[in-house]
């Protein structure tokens, strides 16, 4: 009972603020009576959860091997270019953080990212740069 509530409390944090920090993994662990080291397995598991803050938007660009033969170093190189910074890190003013992914499902659409919940695929250095100038 309480593994299944598990990674829904962890989502549940990681939804209300922006990732699950340590205070949030001793508790949860608390909470279910459970080792804090289950917690911080499954926290780390999953590329959309996080135990660091992210950005108000947080960019996932795909690194599986169809996504890299379409170009898709190409694609995270324009993402460092375009903001300045490396996967793993995020925007001095808090707006992006970016990270590299395993596939995401679009595959037809190689190479691809997600924005978000938000699949963008067929992506070019230049579509990349009008996408993400629509995030505030
Ligand atoms: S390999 Fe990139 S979306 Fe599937």
């Amino acid at each position: 009972m309480e593994r299944d509530q598990l990674l829904g409390m962890i989502k549940e944090e990681q939804a209300k603020n922006g990732s699950v920090s340590d205070g949030a993994m001793a508790h949860i662990a608390q909470t279910l009576h459970l080792p804090i080291g289950n917690v911080y397995g499954v926290t780390t598991f999953y590329s959309f959860l996080s135990t660091r803050p992210l950005g108000r938007h947080v960019i996932h660009i795909c690194k599986s091997v169809p996504c890299f033969l379409q170009n898709g170093a190409m694609m995270a190189a324009a993402i460092e270019k375009e903001l300045g910074i490396s996967p793993g890190e995020t925007t001095s003013d808090g707006r992006f953080s970016f990270e590299l992914t395993n596939c995401i499902g679009a595959c037809d659409q190689a190479p691809a990212m997600l924005v978000d919940d938000e699949v963008y695929g067929d992506l070019t250095p230049e579509k990349i740069g009008e996408i993400l100038k629509s995030f505030e």
